[in-house]
């Protein structure tokens, strides 16, 4: 697959087949991603990857977090308040999703089966959780983000499917004692992967993006 049809066949998918993703396809990904360019080229991603019973044992602790009503504490802090044009753009992506899938957003329980399903991690059988060392700058967790596409993209070349979720990493304390991550790095992200499941009525929306013409300023050509 061309770099081209890999950015635009890359979205997030919220419904996965149980089917695994096999170890080889996955280090093969990691491989491509781990080609991203960094700040001096010093690499600060650290990469811990949950399959198997290992995930199994997360999801049943997530959802049972979740379903206690514990609210979520990634280790990076969610923003507060968003600019109002972005705010904007948030409000508008959930409103076209719940049209896509036929659904009220003004309806709370199902509002929160959906939320739940980021619990449940979607039901991937892979996470790839994206750690940083916390002593270091948003330089660094640029190059992780920069890591991160890798990942997604490089996916698409073995037609394994992604999401990055902060909800992945929601409850981080249960992912740092499952995976053994030490306590000096942050759990930053998390990305689940495996096969989409193409009927399931979450992968039916398709997000919009602004165009071109709005982001850019040429000057001088
Ligand atoms: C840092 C980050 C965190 C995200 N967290 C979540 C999440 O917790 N749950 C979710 O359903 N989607 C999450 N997303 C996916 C975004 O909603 C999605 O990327 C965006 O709506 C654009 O859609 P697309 O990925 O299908 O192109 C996250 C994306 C990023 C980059």
């Amino acid at each position: 697959m061309n770099i081209i049809d890999a950015l635009h066949s890359r979205h997030s998918v919220r419904a996965f087949k149980p089917e695994p993703v096999d170890k080889e396809t996955l280090l093969k990904i990691m491989q491509a991603a781990n080609q991203a360019p960094s700040w001096g080229n010093s690499q600060p991603w650290e990469v811990f990857i949950a399959g198997g019973e290992t995930l199994e044992r997360l999801r049943r602790a997530f959802l049972e977090r979740f379903d206690a009503g514990l609210p979520m504490q990634p280790e990076l802090p969610r923003p507060q308040q968003w600019p109002p044009a972005l705010q904007q753009r948030m409000a508008e992506n959930a409103a076209n999703r719940f049209a896509a899938m036929g659904l009220s957003p003004d309806n709370e329980a199902v509002k929160k089966a959906i939320t739940r399903r980021n619990y449940e991690f979607f039901g991937a059988p892979v996470v790839a959780y994206l750690c940083l060392e916390r002593s270091l700058t948003p330089w660094s967790i640029f190059d992780v983000g920069m890591f991160a596409l890798g990942v997604m993209l490089a996916a698409r070349e073995y037609s394994v499917d992604s999401i990055p979720a902060v909800n992945l990493v929601a409850y981080p304390e249960l992912i740092r004692a499952e995976l053994e991550i030490p306590e000096n790095l942050l759990i930053l992200l998390g990305i689940a992967l495996g096969y989409a499941d193409p009927e399931h009525p979450a992968n039916k929306p398709r997000s919009l993006r602004r165009s071109i013409q709005e982001v850019i300023r040429f000057k001088g050509l």
